[in-house]
C-alpha cells in the first residue's frame, strides 16, 4: 500500500490516534493552534525555538486598515446576516475584477472563512473528497457535519487538488460502497504544500467534478499571495461556474487572522441562491453577522485601492523570497520538496534520507516533529496532521513566521528589496540551516 493509500484510509476513518495526541487531546483544539500555544508558552519560559509551526503571516497591520477599523467602531447595530450592502458590493467587485462576474447577492461575509467552510459542509448533504495532504480543518469539519471525508493523493507536480484520475476512481469506489460523494475541496494555492495547481490540472479536476456531479469548494484564501514562479491562476469558478463555491478572506494576504474576515461567493442561478440562503440560515443561528467594524475594514480592503494593491504586491514578494530560501535549505539537507509557488509554506519529504533519520529514532511524522522541536529547537507540524500517511517523513514549515520578532523588524522585511540579506532574517535562516543539516547528518 502506498503512503497515499494509507492517507486515504486515514482520512476515511479519521486521522490515526497519533494525529490527535501530542499537542492535541481527543477532540482537543486544532493541532496548528495547539502547537502555536505550546510554542508561545515554551518561548515565554525562555526556550529558543524557531517557530515554523503555525500558518500565520507575522506582519504588522497595514495602517489604513487600522484607520477603517477605528472609523467603523460606531457600527454597533447587528445589520443584515450576509453583510451590509457596502461590503457585499465591495466583495462582488473583488471577484468581478478576477474574471468572475458577481452580483452582491451572491456573496456572504463572515467572521473568517473557516466558519463559512463549516457552514457549507453543514448545508450540503453527501460526502466530501479532500486532497491528501490538505489543510488540517477540512476533515474535522466534515466529521462535525456528519460526513465521510475521503483523502485522495495529490499529483506529483502540485498540492491542493486531488489527482484527477485518482479522484474519479475514489468517487466511483465510494459510490459502489454505498457512500454519497458530493463535495470536492480544492485549495488554490495550497496549504500545506505552498504550491498552486496549474490551469490544466484545475480543468481536469473540474471535468471529473462535472462527470461525477460534485460541487467544487474552491478555497482561494492564498490567491493574492502568488510567487513570481507561480503558474497562471485559474479558478474552478471560471471552468464550472454553476457548481463552484469560492471561499476566501483577509487572514493571509493582509495578515489579519485575528480580525476574522472571510467571504464566500456562490454560483449565480437557483442552485447557488438556495445554497447562499442555506449558509445565511446557518450564519443567522451561529454568528449573526460579521462584526460591524470588520465590515468597514473589509469594504475598504475588497475595494483594493492602489496603496493596498502595492502592499499586497510587496508582501507576496517577501513571502516568495523567504519560502524559496527555506525550500533551498531543506533540499540541500537531503529532502525532496516541491518548489513553493504561492502562500507561505514548504512541505519537505525526508523520505530520501529515511535510513539516516531512523538511526536517530525518527521513523514517522510524529517522531520527526518531536525530534525537531526537542533536539533542534524547530517547531513544525507533521504531515500526519494534514491527512498524510503516518509513516511519511513529511511536515509543513510555515515560512511566514520568519519576518522578525518586533513590528520594526517585520516592517523592515516588508520594505526591503533584498529581505534575505536583513540580519534578522539571515540569522533565522542560518539557524534553520544548522538544524536541518544536523537532522540529516550521518
Ligand atoms: C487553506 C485555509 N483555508 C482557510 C483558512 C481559514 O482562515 P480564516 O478562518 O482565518 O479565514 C486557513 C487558515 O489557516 C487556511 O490555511
Amino acid at each position: 500500500m502506498t503512503a497515499h493509500a494509507d492517507a486515504r484510509t486515514e482520512a476515511r476513518t479519521g486521522p490515526p490516534a497519533g494525529a490527535r495526541t501530542g499537542a492535541r487531546a481527543a477532540r482537543g483544539i486544532s493541532p496548528n493552534l495547539a502547537l502555536d500555544q505550546l510554542v508561545a508558552e515554551r518561548q515565554a519560559r525562555g526556550e529558543r525555538i524557531t517557530h515554523l509551526g503555525f500558518g500565520e503571516s507575522r506582519l504588522p497591520v497595514f495602517p489604513p486598515l487600522a484607520e477603517r477599523l477605528a472609523e467603523g467602531a460606531s457600527r454597533n447595530a447587528y445589520g443584515p446576516v450576509a453583510g451590509g450592502p457596502g461590503v457585499r458590493a465591495a466583495a462582488a467587485g473583488y471577484f468581478t475584477r478576477r474574471g468572475l462576474e458577481t452580483d452582491p447577492a451572491q456573496v456572504i461575509v463572515a467572521p473568517g472563512s473557516k466558519a463559512l467552510l463549516l457552514a457549507l459542509q453543514l448545508v450540503e448533504p453527501g460526502d466530501v473528497f479532500l486532497p491528501a495532504p490538505c489543510w488540517v480543518t477540512y476533515q474535522p469539519q466534515a466529521t462535525l457535519a456528519g460526513k465521510r471525508a475521503f483523502g485522495v493523493p495529490v499529483p506529483e507536480h502540485c498540492g491542493g487538488v486531488p489527482d484527477p484520475g485518482a479522484l474519479r476512481t475514489a468517487v466511483r469506489a465510494a459510490r459502489a460502497e454505498g457512500h454519497h460523494p458530493r463535495l470536492v475541496v480544492l485549495t488554490l494555492p495550497d496549504n500545506p504544500t505552498g504550491t498552486l495547481a496549474p490551469p490544466e490540472t484545475v480543468r481536469e479536476v473540474c471535468a471529473v467534478a462535472e462527470e461525477e456531479d460534485l460541487l467544487v469548494v474552491s478555497d482561494e484564501i492564498y490567491r493574492d499571495i502568488l510567487h513570481e514562479s507561480a503558474p497562471p491562476f485559474l479558478s474552478p469558478a471560471e471552468v464550472v461556474p454553476e457548481r463552484t463555491v469560492v471561499v476566501t478572506g483577509l487572514s493571509k494576504s493582509l495578515a489579519l487572522g485575528g480580525w476574522r474576515i472571510g467571504v464566500a461567493r456562490f454560483p449565480a442561478g437557483p442552485a447557488g441562491e438556495r445554497m447562499c440562503g442555506d449558509v445565511a440560515s446557518v450564519a443567522s443561528e451561529m454568528w449573526s453577522t460579521l462584526a460591524g467594524p470588520m465590515q468597514a475594514v473589509a469594504e475598504y480592503a475588497f475595494a483594493e485601492p492602489p496603496e493596498l494593491l502595492e502592499r499586497l504586491r510587496r508582501d507576496a514578494r517577501l513571502h516568495g523570497a523567504v519560502a524559496g530560501a527555506v525550500h533551498d535549505i531543506v533540499v540541500a539537507a537531503g529532502a525532496a520538496c516541491r518548489p513553493p509557488t504561492g502562500g507561505f509554506y514548504v512541505y519537505p519529504d525526508f523520505g530520501p534520507v529515511r535510513e539516516r533519520l531512523a538511526r536517530k529514532g525518527v521513523v514517522d511524522g510524529e517522531s520527526l516533529q518531536n525530534h525537531l522541536i526537542e533536539e533542534l529547537g524547530i517547531a513544525v507540524l507533521a504531515g500526519v496532521h494534514f491527512g498524510d500517511a503516518r509513516d511519511a517523513l513529511r511536515f509543513r514549515a510555515a515560512t511566514s513566521m520568519l519576518y522578525g520578532r518586533t513590528p520594526d523588524e517585520q516592517r523592515a522585511a516588508q520594505e526591503a528589496d533584498r529581505p534575505l540579506e536583513l540580519p534578522h532574517i539571515a540569522g533565522a535562516l542560518a539557524a534553520i540551516e544548522r538544524g536541518f543539516t544536523a537532522l540529516t547528518a550521518g
